[in-house]
Formats: C-alpha cells, structure tokens, sequence
C-alpha cells in the first residue's frame, strides 16, 4: 500500500518539488503546496474535512495533522489550513486550525480547533493552543494554556522564514539522493 491514500475518490494533490517521507502518510482531501516537506512519521488524515499546506512549509517528525467534520452546530467542521513558509516542530498536533504565513511552531505544541495563529508569530515548544483562541501577528507564544509572551525581535521575525527556507534546502538535498 502506498503512503499516499485516496479516501472517498479523493487523492491527496502534491505540487512539484514536494518532499515526502516514506514513513509518513498522507490520506483523503490534502493538497500540498510547491517545496512543502513532510519528514519521518508524519500522518496527514483528510478524510472528514480538507488539509490545506502552503509553499515551502515543512511538516517535522512524528506530527500528526487532523480535522474535525462538519455538523449541524458547526457547518464548515473545522478544516486544517496552514500558509505559506511555515514551520511545525516535531511531534506536533494540528487539529482543525488556521495557520497564516511565516509561524514557528515548536516541537510538541499542540494546536486545537478553530484557532487562528496569524501571520509572523512564534509558539514555544510544548505550548497548548486552546480552542477558537486567536494569536496575534508579531508575538511569541508559550506554556499551557499558551500566554502571549512578549513581542517578536526583529532577528526572531527573520528567522521564522529563514526556518522554512533551510528546511526547502535540506529537503532538496533528500530529493536529489
Ligand atoms: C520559547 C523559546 C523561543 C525561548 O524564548 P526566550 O524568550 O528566548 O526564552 P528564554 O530561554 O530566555 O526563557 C525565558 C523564560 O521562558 C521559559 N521558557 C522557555 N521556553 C519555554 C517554553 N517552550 N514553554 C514555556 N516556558 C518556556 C524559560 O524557562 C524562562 O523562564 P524563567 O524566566 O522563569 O527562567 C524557546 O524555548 C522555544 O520553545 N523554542 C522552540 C524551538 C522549536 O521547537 N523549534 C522547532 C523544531 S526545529
């Protein structure tokens, strides 16, 4: 069986240059934006709403992407959207939540649904994302129930794209073996 499922006639859509680890598994309605990585064990299950990854983010070891369904209270379910030049630590969780562009999420955080992380925001290794909690462009994020910290230094704001663009180098390299 390959790691790439449709589910319901609906294969994942992979644009070029994507890197996908053989250990991970991509299922159902995923569409995966230009120079996404996915490493080692990673499961993306689009099977009760869609997954959506923008270009050259990267999906890091052992995390796990998932959405809620809709229903009758909650008509759109909470669907997985992640922007563009994002970073997801290892061992993650993703669940029915927005992400914008240019985040840091460290490893081990865990993201619930219908929360909305907004462009240029750093969340701390371990952190838990509450429900339908917005995070604020510009800040770091720690601890559980995750707390505003402080502002975002310059140097923080530039690494978070410079995080996803070492990631499209590293994962070029894997390509090219
Ligand atoms: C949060 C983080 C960015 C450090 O931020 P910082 O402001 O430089 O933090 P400092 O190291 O100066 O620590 C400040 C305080 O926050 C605490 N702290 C640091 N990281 C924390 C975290 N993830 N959660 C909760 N508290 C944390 C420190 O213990 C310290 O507490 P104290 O003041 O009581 O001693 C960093 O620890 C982190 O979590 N990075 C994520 C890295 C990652 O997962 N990358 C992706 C994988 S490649």
């Amino acid at each position: 069986m390959t790691n790439i499922r449709s589910f319901k006639g609906i294969t994942p859509k992979i644009a070029n240059n994507v890197y996908i680890d053989q250990s991970s598994v991509i299922g159902g309605d995923v569409v995966l934006g230009p120079d996404v990585s996915i490493w080692p064990l990673v499961a993306a299950r689009g099977d009760v709403n869609i997954i959506r990854i923008g270009a050259r983010t990267n999906i890091q070891d052992g995390t796990v992407l998932h959405v809620t369904r809709k229903g009758e209270h909650n008509p759109d379910g909470f669907p997985l959207i992640i922007g563009e030049d994002v970073t997801v630590g290892h061992k993650c969780m993703l669940h029915g939540c927005t992400l914008g562009n240019r985040i840091l999420v460290g490893m081990g955080a865990i993201i619930m649904d219908g929360v909305v992380v907004q462009d240029d925001v750093f969340i701390g290794a371990g952190s838990l994302v509450p429900p339908n909690k917005t995070l604020e462009s510009g800040y770091l994020y720690v601890g559980n129930p995750v707390k505003q910290a402080r502002p975002l230094k310059e140097n923080e704001i530039a690494f978070l794209k410079q995080s996803a663009l070492n990631y499209v180098t590293l994962k070029n390299d894997y390509l090219e073996q």
